[in-house]
């Protein structure tokens, strides 16, 4: 009966999963979809703890459970409260990494375990998955940080490849034949896949980590799936399944976006600290600036203005001052709107996220294509902290390290003006020609500050 209730509790639980991932996907649904799915996992936790039985024996050490589960549950939340949504990848990747740990030490717990002969593929698999997914996390995040720095080596990539190899020999052999050293060749695999890790993400660009972060994220979902069927664990091999899945999904996408394979994020050493294109902080030209007055009054006497939110205004945090700017050009009867490329700020819909977030309402937000096809009626394009998203090199510049990625074409618009605090290039390391291009003016400051000055210039006007 308990056995049945339990089953019907995961199945219930790996429904809100996929419900809740769904909801994910629309900002209007994407709180109540983390909840639906928060409340299957916690039934799925309660469930697994007083209804789970072996052998006719209930789990037990209830205190050591629920005392694991407070002190997480502390942590997680205040981490969660006080992160700054800039801080956002680095966060996810610390998790991450706390998941992939998880993942191993179930290998590293059942590996010995008698009940359990018969599945040391899968206890081989969820130790080298989860400790790679671990060891990489960390050093992702203390990249993202700053508490890391850029390390590698020449032949790093070779290093890495013969790496795995032995990793792959060891375990297959240790499959296979189960030898008396067994143990050793056990925690032997177990140490070099933590190597692996840490030497798998070094040498990545420190600006690809948002792509990196995804890709360990499948690991993790692969490892926690693995523990899934050691345990018999319906729910776990589901929700590690999904996450596995989603993570994939997610790398590809972004990948997309970017137009650059999987291989070039990993291999590319792509914006990486201290690395910048050869053509970086070259002038291709002189720029021209703008002053506040001469924007409030463009600006207000414009018929439709575009607005293209970028990596600066998440850093500026200036998604309010950003709204205020907004809604008094439209009491003026301006068309105001924003265009939003889908790799804009560091994560995916990183954007819609920032702008939800001050109450800018769904339908002014247009995608990509949508946007391109307006900018030739527009009369200001305002460019608000972004820069790779702009840069017309990836059209015409086939030496450049973003060229093919589809960026959003401002310059049909009538004017363009670009707010960041100086000429310093953005993410990719790259001048942009657009700054320097005959219809476009540069308004100089912090994001924040900008906007708050403009709507007091166009109050005043
Ligand atoms: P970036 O190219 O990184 O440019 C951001 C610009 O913001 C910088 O040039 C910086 O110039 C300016 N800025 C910084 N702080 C500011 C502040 N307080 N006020 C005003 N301006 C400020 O950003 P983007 O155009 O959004 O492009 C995103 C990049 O990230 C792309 O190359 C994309 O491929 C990459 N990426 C994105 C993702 C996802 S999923 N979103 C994942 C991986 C990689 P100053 O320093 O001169 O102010």
């Amino acid at each position: 009966m308990e056995l049945n209730l339990l089953t019907f509790i995961y199945l219930f639980a790996s429904v809100t999963f996929i419900v809740g991932l769904k909801m994910l996907s629309h900002p209007d649904s994407a709180r109540n979809g983390n909840r639906v799915a928060a409340f299957g996992m916690t039934l799925a936790i309660l469930g697994t703890i007083f209804l789970y039985e072996k052998e006719g024996a209930r789990l037990g050490n209830y205190q050591w459970i629920f005392g694991g589960i407070l002190i997480g549950a502390v942590v997680g939340t205040l981490a969660a409260k006080r992160v700054k949504m800039t801080a956002m990848p680095e966060m996810v990747s610390l998790f991450n990494g706390m998941g992939g740990a998880c993942a191993a030490l179930i290998s590293l717990v059942e590996f010995d375990h008698s009940a359990v002969k018969g599945f040391l593929p899968i206890i081989v698999l969820g130790l080298v998955i989860g400790s790679v997914s671990f060891a990489g996390s960390i050093i992702a995040w203390g990249k993202l940080n700053g508490s890391i720095k850029d390390f590698s080596f020449k032949g790093q990539h070779l290093f890495n490849i013969l790496l795995l190899g032995v990793i792959v020999t060891l375990a297959s052999y240790l499959i296979i034949f189960l030898p008396a050293s067994a143990f050793f060749i056990f925690y032997t695999i177990f140490f070099l896949s933590l190597l692996y890790g840490v030497f798998f993400v070094f040498p990545i660009g420190g600006a690809d980590m948002p792509v990196v972060i995804s890709l360990l994220n499948s690991f993790t979902g692969v490892a926690a799936a693995c523990g899934g069927f050691l345990y018999d664990n319906k729910v776990m091999l589901t929700g590690g399944i999904l996450v596995g899945a989603a993570g994939t999904l997610l790398t590809i996408l972004m990948c997309k976006a970017m137009n650059r394979s999987l291989t070039n994020v990993l291999l590319g050493s792509f914006g990486g600290a201290g690395k910048t294109n050869a053509s970086a902080g070259a002038a291709v030209g002189t720029h021209k600036e703008i002053s506040l007055s001469d924007t409030a009054v463009l600006m207000s006497y414009a018929t439709k203005v575009y607005i293209v939110p970028g990596y600066g205004l998440a850093v500026a945090q200036a998604q309010h001052a950003c709204h205020e700017l907004e809604k008094l050009l439209e009491s003026k009867g301006v068309d105001v709107k924003y265009a939003i490329h889908p790799v804009a700020g560091r994560m995916p819909g990183h954007m819609n996220v920032l702008l939800a977030e001050a109450d800018v309402p769904y339908e002014k937000l247009l995608e990509m294509e949508q946007a391109n096809d307006e900018f030739s009626t527009t009369d200001v394009v305002l460019v608000l902290g972004a820069n790779d998203v702009v840069n017309p090199a990836a059209k015409s510049d086939t030496s450049s390290p973003i060229y093919g990625m589809p960026i959003l074409d401002v310059e049909l618009a009538k004017h363009v003006i670009v707010n960041k605090r100086s000429m310093k290039p953005g993410y990719a390391g790259i001048e942009n020609e657009l700054f320097f291009r005959s219809k476009t003016s540069m308004l100089f400051g912090d994001a924040k500050k900008v906007l708050q000055d403009l709507v007091a210039e166009i109050k005043n006007l």
